[in-house]
């Protein structure tokens, strides 16, 4: 049977960024270790004046395809996943695909074209859509072009406003990839919910406290379900597990609800069991309060075991790198996550060619997807052809000012001109005219 998978990534930033500790804390009166610490955040990358989902978009995929040696007539398909999108009709991977005819002598007028909506999980299922396509054997030997882009922004004075972010992943998908092989062993937990809310609003309704809590729900339901496709995982099957990260804080709590999930009945909780004991049973306990209280105590002692930290931080930690300096990217969060964890492979020489890589997608209303990925010979030199430190370095620093201009021309504050913000030569960029990005 072919492989099929990810053939290739790009990942685009925001050109802004907003230092948490340095600017953003000191304005908001809190303790910088509220964000750098606790969430776990460094930095959110900011979308410029001139910068879009569309603009974000297209510049990732143009990259890709240039690096790929790819002509229109090669993509078959072009999917975007965002829940930043401006028009309820028209699709943006007609945008982007527009955008990118601009450069190209050729058309995409023969690509299926499409978006996927539901929250930050879209990329994923975009993933999965490009997949059976391909393994239907409906792709007439064309890749598919998935972009996950967004602009992840938030009310001023809402707590998820330290989360912010703004970028695009776009992701080439085609038989023998280069990246990783996707396999069909996957699991759902899905439930209608009302946490994270967009109703023709430019800016989410958060209950965010809610939100973690449905997102570890959700989580946990994906890994039994996928359990029972797969048989029993075990935390050592993995190399790494990138999880969708709003924020790295959020990635430590499913983490832990991984690893206790996945030592149950098994010879590590054994061991572990002579230091803080076996992990409650429900059956045990007279009410669902008093045995929830039980886990969250074990979870505790869990956490502080050394086998439990060894293998954070080789299977969870290094997934979590560029999320630190650019925030939340909605769509693009877990498909970063993943470009970290081989990232810092690939710079601390590991082999992982084969090895296998649990990825843990997750959306607001709620749904996550638990799937097993396999990686391919050639991820390394993928990997390495990244730029994104470079990208990241090059971000304008805000002050708190600037920051708040930009914030409030993003909410469509017309009083603000665009004239005072600079345009970059050689991309694509929103230029206020219709939505001609076509300055290049
Ligand atoms: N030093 C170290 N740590 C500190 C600290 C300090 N001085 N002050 C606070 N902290 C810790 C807190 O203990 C907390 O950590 P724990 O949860 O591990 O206890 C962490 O920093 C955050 O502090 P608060 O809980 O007080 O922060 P908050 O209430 O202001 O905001 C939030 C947190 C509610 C998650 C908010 O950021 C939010 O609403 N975010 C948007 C919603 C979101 O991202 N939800 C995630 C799940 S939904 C999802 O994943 C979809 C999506 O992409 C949106």
């Amino acid at each position: 049977m072919t492989a099929v998978g990810i053939d290739a990534i790009e990942i685009w930033t925001g050109k802004l960024k907003l230092d948490l500790a340095e600017t953003f804390a000191p304005e908001k009166g809190e303790d910088p270790e509220k964000y750098t610490k606790g969430l776990g955040l460094h930095a959110s990358s900011f979308p410029d004046a001139h910068e879009d989902i569309v603009t974000m978009g297209a510049n990732a995929a143009k990259r890709l395809m240039e690096r790929k040696g790819l002509e229109p007539e090669d993509i078959g398909r072009i999917d975007v996943a965002t829940e930043s999108a401006f028009d309820n009709s028209k699709p943006v991977s007609t945008y982007i695909a527009g955008c990118l005819e601009q450069v190209y002598d050729g058309d995409f007028h023969h690509a299926n074209k499409g978006e996927r909506k539901f929250a930050c999980i879209a990329g994923t299922q975009s993933l999965d859509d490009a997949y059976n396509w391909i393994k239907a054997g409906r792709n007439r030997g064309r890749a598919a072009l998935v972009v996950a882009t967004d602009t992840a922004l938030y009310a001023r004075g809402d707590p998820g406003e330290a989360t912010q972010g703004a970028g695009a992943v776009a992701m080439l998908i085609d038989e023998d990839p280069n990246l990783v092989e996707l396999s069909t062993e996957q699991g759902y937990g899905s439930a209608d919910e009302t946490d994270f809310l967009k109703p023709n609003q430019q800016f989410p309704s958060v209950d965010g406290k809610r939100s973690m809590q449905v997102y570890l729900a959700r989580m946990r339901e994906a890994l039994e379900d996928f359990e029972s496709v797969s048989g029993d995982t075990h935390p050592d099957d993995f190399a790494y597990i990138p999880f969708h990260t709003p924020f790295p804080g959020m990635v430590r709590k499913a983490g832990l609800l991984g690893y206790r999930h996945m030592i149950r009945d098994t010879p590590v909780e054994e061991e572990l069991a002579e230091e803080i004991g076996f992990q409650p049973r429900e059956e045990n306990f007279e009410d669902r309060e008093s045995y929830e209280e039980a886990i969250r105590d074990h979870m505790d002692d869990l956490s502080s075991t050394e086998a439990y930290r060894d293998w954070y931080a080789a299977t969870v930690e290094p997934t979590l790198s560029i999320s630190r300096e650019v925030g939340n990217w909605y769509t693009g969060s877990v498909h970063i996550a993943r470009a970290s964890a081989l990232k810092t492979a690939a710079e601390e020489g590991i082999d992982l060619t084969g090895q296998k890589l649990l990825v843990g997608s997750y959306g607001s209303g709620a749904q996550a997807e638990i799937h097993a990925e396999t990686v391919a010979d050639e991820w390394e030199d993928e990997i390495e052809a990244l730029n994104i430190d470079d990208q990241n370095d090059a971000r304008y620093d805000l002050d708190f000012e600037e920051y708040e201009k930009v914030h409030d021309r993003h909410n469509h504050d017309k009083t603000i001109e665009m004239e005072d913000f600079t345009v970059p030569d050689g991309e694509f960029v929103f230029t206020g005219r219709g939505r001609m990005n076509e300055r290049l």
